[in-house]
């Protein structure tokens, strides 16, 4: 088995070779915590690896990734020597994976899945249902065909991982940004309310092994949509659906972000209804904060080191990703403006934000 912590081959390779090698550092222990950060601008390639502070806290830390990236000696290096847990940008959405009716593609997902073995990482599936991602010859289908093409791609994308993700964020985003209820989704329309029920069973079925997570965004901290999720989620505990957790997405606006007590808060109600949390999408846009680059830059940094804490302190918080790891590639500029919204910048050097996350996982 590859010891990822010390060096990553670009896919490429992987695929070609997937042989093992000496480590670099030769079994170097991990760095303790006391030891004094290097300065800011290091190489993401010299900085402490980030997944050493997350083993010593007993949690995963992720990002999401883009297979066509893998084979960028850059990228697939920082991302194999700081990252435990990978989740596909958008390569295992149903609209990446059967663009054409009953023809799967997988290849994509497939080449995530391979990188993420051959460097020692964990996989979450992302996300089987979400209307964010519905393929085009989808919703002209009568409701008895929709049931069909749904039940059958929740099971043959299921089966076809089955094993190689341990957890799968199966619905994502179903609750109404304003007002009562659920979004009023394609899913919603052909196949009621019950549609998210079906889904986490024939999740289930499809890979018994796997955490099944409910995704949302708005409901991180102690909020009215926050409460919607919450009954959402109690409700299916009750109903004996087999739901494992919730994914707070944690897309933030540094100076609007949810604080660490109310995201505590709402992660403690969540683990008392039995379910772990995770945080599973985090970025933290930082334009809008007033003053110089290097006060949004510590801005951020703080907001990162509590959101982290946050999960750091909860037993039941299994993970934290983030939507992506370099600046070179977020989906918040096209989304919200050019940003600079993750914590290694478009060089891969390390950014005040890593040092936030460092220290969090810490407990420092
Ligand atoms: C986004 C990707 O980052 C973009 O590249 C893609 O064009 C659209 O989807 N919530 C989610 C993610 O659950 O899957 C979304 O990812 C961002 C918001």
């Amino acid at each position: 088995m590859l010891d990822a912590k010390c060096w990553v081959m670009p896919i490429g390779l992987v695929m070609a070779m997937l042989v093992t090698q000496a480590g670099c550092g030769g079994g170097k222990a991990p760095v303790s915590p006391t030891t004094p950060a290097p300065p800011p601008g290091t190489s993401g390639m010299q900085a402490e690896p980030l997944r050493d502070a997350a083993r010593a806290s007993g949690k995963l830390v992720g990002a999401a990734v883009q297979s066509s990236l893998l084979s960028d000696g850059r990228y697939a290096g920082v991302l194999g020597r700081h990252f435990n847990y990978l989740t596909a940008e958008f390569e295992m959405k149903w609209d990446a994976i059967e663009r054409t009716r009953d023809s799967n593609n997988f290849a994509a997902g497939d080449a995530i899945v391979a990188f993420g073995q051959a460097n020692g990482m964990q996989i979450k599936g992302h996300a089987l249902i979400w209307h964010g991602s519905v393929p085009a010859w989808l919703p002209a289908l009568p409701a008895a065909d929709f049931r069909a093409a749904f039940e059958a791609h929740i099971r043959s994308v299921g089966e076809h991982f089955r094993g190689r993700v341990i957890a799968w964020d199966v619905v994502n985003e179903a609750i109404a940004d304003d007002g009562p209820g659920l979004r009023d989704t394609v899913f919603r329309q052909k196949l009621g309310d019950q549609y998210i029920a079906d889904a986490f069973r024939l999740a289930r079925q499809a890979d018994p092994q796997a955490l099944l997570f409910y995704n949302d965004y708005g409901g991180e901290g102690l909020s009215a949509k926050s409460d919607r999720i919450f009954s959402l989620v109690q409700g299916l505990r009750a109903q004996g659906v087999p739901i494992d957790g919730v994914g707070l997405q944690m897309h933030v606006n540094a100076t609007s972000a949810p604080s660490d007590a109310n995201i505590a808060a709402n992660m403690r109600r969540l683990a008392a209804l039995g379910l772990f949390v995770n945080i599973s999408e985090m970025d933290v846009r930082i334009r809008d904060v007033p003053g110089t680059t290097p006060t949004r830059l510590d801005v951020q940094k703080s907001v990162y080191h509590s959101i982290v804490g946050v999960c750091a302190a909860e037993p039941r918080c299994d993970a934290v990703t983030f939507w992506g790891f370099t600046d070179a590639y977020s989906w918040i500029d096209a989304q919200y403006g050019a940003d600079d919204p993750l914590i290694f910048d478009e060089q891969y050097a390390v950014k005040p934000a890593y040092y936030g996350v460092l220290d969090a996982l810490w407990r420092r």
